[in-house]
């Protein structure tokens, strides 16, 4: 068991008592702080502009808003964002509960599906093509550069093998 016990109880407990409706949203911003890479490949991608391609008519328009902005009315978010994908951060966004994989899990963090994403990618969205969810993953990268950083970080706190010096003694 983890010595943050203490602190895991009670975000547990939060999560739990809220069940009954979705975790509220903390917004990409607070993610950037922790996920700048992720967040400047989300703002490269459609998602992040999804409400811009509808009129100002078509944005108070609860048809095209439920793919192209779901959480605009709830949770003040535009667009299709981190949260509408991962599930609402309240719970699991602070450090020490990212830090743990399965806790997060438990109070919202989501491994978005391929059924997630056809809930918007489907046969009424005007793709000329039809939905192929390993391409689009790969239109979609942003955790490459995640998986990238963290390796590095674990390389560079690896404890350091340092060769025998060969200037022997005398
Ligand atoms: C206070 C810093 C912090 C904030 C804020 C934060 N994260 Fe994290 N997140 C982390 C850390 C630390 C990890 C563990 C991996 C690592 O060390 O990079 C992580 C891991 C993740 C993972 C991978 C989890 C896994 O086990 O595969 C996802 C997905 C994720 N965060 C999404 C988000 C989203 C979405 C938000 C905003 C709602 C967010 N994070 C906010 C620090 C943070
Ligand atoms: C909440 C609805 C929603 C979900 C969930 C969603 N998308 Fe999207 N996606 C959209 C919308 C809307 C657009 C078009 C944005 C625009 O251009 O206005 C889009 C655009 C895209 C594009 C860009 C297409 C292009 O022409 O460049 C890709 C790729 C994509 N989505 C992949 C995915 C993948 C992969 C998933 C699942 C992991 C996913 N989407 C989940 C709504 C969604
Ligand atoms: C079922 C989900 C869904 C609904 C509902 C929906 N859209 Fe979309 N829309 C998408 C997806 C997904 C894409 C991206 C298709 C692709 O390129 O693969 C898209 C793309 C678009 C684009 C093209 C954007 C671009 O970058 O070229 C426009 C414009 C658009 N939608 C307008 C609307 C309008 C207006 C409504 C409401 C009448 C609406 N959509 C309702 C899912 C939806
Ligand atoms: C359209 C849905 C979608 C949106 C929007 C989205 N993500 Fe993701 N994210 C995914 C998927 C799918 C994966 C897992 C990809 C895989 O494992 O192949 C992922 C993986 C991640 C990871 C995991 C990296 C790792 O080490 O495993 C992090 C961190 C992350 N996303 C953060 C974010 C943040 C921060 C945002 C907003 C700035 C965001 N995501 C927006 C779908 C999304």
């Amino acid at each position: 068991m983890r010595a943050s016990g203490f602190r895991v109880l009670p975000v547990l407990l939060l999560a739990l008592c809220g069940a009954a409706g979705a975790a509220d949203f903390v917004g990409a911003d607070s993610c950037k702080g922790c996920h700048p890479e992720a967040y400047e490949a989300w703002m490269q991608s459609k998602h992040a502009r999804a409400v811009s391609s509808l009129s100002e008519q078509q944005q108070k328009d609860g048809r095209c808003l439920s793919c192209h902005s779901p959480d605009q009315v709830a949770q003040q978010q535009a667009s299709v964002s981190c949260e509408t994908c991962h599930g609402g951060g309240q719970y699991y966004s602070p450090e020490y509960v990212m830090k743990d994989p399965e806790l997060a899990r438990l109070v919202g963090l989501v491994d978005p599906s391929e059924k997630q994403c056809r809930s918007c990618h489907d046969a009424s969205s005007p793709s000329l093509r039809p939905f192929d969810f390993k391409e689009s993953l790969k239109a979609i990268d942003h955790w490459s550069a995640e998986r990238a950083r963290r390796a590095a970080r674990t390389e560079a706190s690896a404890p350091v093998t340092t060769p025998p010096t060969t200037t022997a003694k005398k």
